[in-house]
């Protein structure tokens, strides 16, 4: 070979720069949607903290929830637009396979022509993304990432069903990740275990509702089945991130898991032995599950309620279909 090819790398460390936040319009309490599922207000609150989750307008797609979340991130990054060169959308409710949410959203938010791709990687898909535009930016393959998680779940409820309907919300929360002095993003820790595909995810395919053979896909799940992985499984692997990272329950200043239920929130606080010092991640009693987003959301939050935090690190860990898990520890910005 007489030719050397340039493989090219990035900066040391990289971090996250800003959020950005969308939910959708509504608010739906828990009494609108009991009906159909035969439960109530009470039932809803005592097994999932929810008391109202946010839905999106008819007019509104996932699109346009990622847009908004991403444009306010970007502006708070105080980064040109245009020096963003890749965007990672995570989504599972893009009701179109192809394009991709992620190439509207780059033009969108004026970061054309950046590198754009969604990742399927349902409640884990921001962590996941964190985990790419972390990597892309150490390797010299992007300089400024934009990671969103957007869903309109809303378009994939079956009203009638009681295994996830009513958890679920729409909305969209964005991170600007980019080059750092100092280490922001810790090792993440990540996988996946097939063979429990069938715990949580759409109940029949789009084939089969062309053919007339089943009704317009919806999201179901074992709740019970997926309730254990996550209690027993999860705080394992979020242990593993901590020590990934170097650090121990008692420095964190924030935990931010997936918004999927409150009680596995507060066994994940309690196993993990969190003091109170540390700032539980509760978006899910008002914005519900917006699976992607709901990391995000919940740190956008957190942010705007105790800016205090900023500086501090954050453990942030989703789990969800697949199933998939990822988690990291985070300096939040
Ligand atoms: C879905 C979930 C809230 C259900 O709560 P649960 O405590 O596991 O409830 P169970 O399914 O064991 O059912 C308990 C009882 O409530 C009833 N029930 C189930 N769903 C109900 C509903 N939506 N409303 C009212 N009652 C309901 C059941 O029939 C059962 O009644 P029984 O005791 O008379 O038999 C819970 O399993 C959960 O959050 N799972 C994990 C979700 C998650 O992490 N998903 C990740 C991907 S997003």
């Amino acid at each position: 070979m007489t030719v050397t090819l340039t493989q090219p790398t990035g900066p040391a460390h990289t971090r996250v720069l800003a959020y950005g936040a969308a939910r959708g319009e509504n608010a739906v309490p828990n009494d609108d949607i009991v009906g159909p599922i035969d439960s109530s207000d009470e039932w809803i609150r005592q097994r999932t903290g929810i008391v109202t989750r946010v839905r999106a307008d008819a007019g509104t797609d996932a699109i346009d929830l990622a847009a908004t979340a991403a444009a306010e991130a970007v502006a708070k990054a105080g980064i040109d637009p245009s020096a963003v060169d890749a965007v990672i959308v995570a989504t599972i409710s893009n009701p179109k396979q192809t394009p991709s949410v992620s190439a509207i959203v780059a033009d969108r938010i004026g970061a054309n022509p950046a590198a754009a791709y969604d990742v399927n990687a349902a409640c884990a898909g921001f962590a996941y993304g964190i985990a790419q535009a972390d990597a892309l930016i150490r390797a010299g393959a992007a300089h400024y990432a934009v990671v969103v998680g957007a869903e309109k779940l809303s378009d994939i409820v079956d009203p009638t069903d009681r295994s996830i309907s009513f958890l679920l919300g729409d909305g969209a929360g964005a991170a600007v990740v980019g080059p750092s002095d100092f280490p922001g993003i810790g090792p993440t820790v990540w996988g996946s275990d097939g063979s429990k595909a069938d715990a949580v995810g759409m109940n029949h395919t789009l084939v089969e509702f062309r053919d007339g053979t089943a009704p317009w896909p919806t999201l179901r799940q074992e709740g019970p089945t997926v309730f254990r992985w996550a209690v027993w499984e999860m705080v394992k692997v979020a242990r593993r991130a901590l020590e990934a990272a170097g650090v121990e329950a008692s420095d964190l200043a924030a935990f931010v898991p997936h918004q999927a239920n409150m009680r596995i929130i507060d066994e994940f606080a309690k196993q993990l032995g969190l003091p109170d010092t540390v700032i539980v991640g509760r978006d899910i009693e008002t914005t519900g599950n917006t699976s992607a987003a709901s990391i995000p959301l919940a740190t956008h939050r957190l942010l705007e309620e105790h800016p205090e935090l900023s500086g501090g690190l954050a453990l942030q860990i989703g789990f969800g279909a697949g199933l998939v898990f990822g988690a990291q520890v985070i300096v939040l910005p």
